[in-house]
């Protein structure tokens, strides 16, 4: 099973059915770094897995990545995301662009050093740029609920609607 956006007291209480998940996917990049909840994982057996694991494209500019960028020859996101790996992390970088996806996924031929890791690690301010699981609704707006239950009622009908058409 996996799960997403689990605090450590969260995963106490499922662990406490006996379940543990396999994997927690959980906003992680350099900016916010969440080191309590990797140790917890690590200690469970549970893999880490990043979202937003460029920081939205913040961290990027960052001269302390971009100079271990370039000491590779490689983009700023390829060293965050090689730094994402060397910590055991599994990431997941969205881009539209294609040359991006490529590059991306090309993070396999080169391995920062101790001294660059730790430069990145340096980087830690606690900023998060999602929600915070332990204060989020699932809600913006009570429109925007409205909406979601909208669409989803609909997707329902439809759904009806295309089984109808395929027993007939
Ligand atoms: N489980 C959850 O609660 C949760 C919450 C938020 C997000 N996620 C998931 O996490 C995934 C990624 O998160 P995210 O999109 O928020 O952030 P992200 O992957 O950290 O950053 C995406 C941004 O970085 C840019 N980018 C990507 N590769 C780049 C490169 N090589 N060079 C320069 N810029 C690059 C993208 O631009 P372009 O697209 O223009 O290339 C986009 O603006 C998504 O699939 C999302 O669904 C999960």
């Amino acid at each position: 099973m996996g799960v997403s956006n689990f605090q450590p007291a969260h995963l106490a209480l499922l662990a406490a059915t006996g379940v543990t998940p396999v994997i927690n996917q959980v906003e992680l990049h350099p900016a916010f770094q969440q080191r309590d909840l990797r140790a917890w994982h690590a200690e469970h057996g549970i893999v880490t897995q990043a979202w937003s694991p460029l920081g939205q494209g913040t961290i990027l500019a960052d001269p302390v990545v971009a100079a271990v960028a370039q000491a590779h020859e490689v983009s700023p996101a390829q060293a965050v995301l090689r730094w994402h790996l060397q910590h055991g992390s599994v990431v997941v970088p969205k881009s539209v662009t294609p040359a991006r996806i490529a590059a991306n996924l090309d993070v396999f031929g080169f391995e920062l050093t101790p001294a660059q890791m730790a430069q990145i690690d340096g980087l830690d301010t606690d900023g998060r740029i999602g929600p915070d699981p332990d204060v989020f609704n699932g809600c913006a707006s009570p429109g925007a609920w409205r909406r979601v239950r909208r669409r989803a009622r609909g997707g329902v009908r439809n759904g009806v609607g295309q089984m109808r058409d395929l027993v007939q």
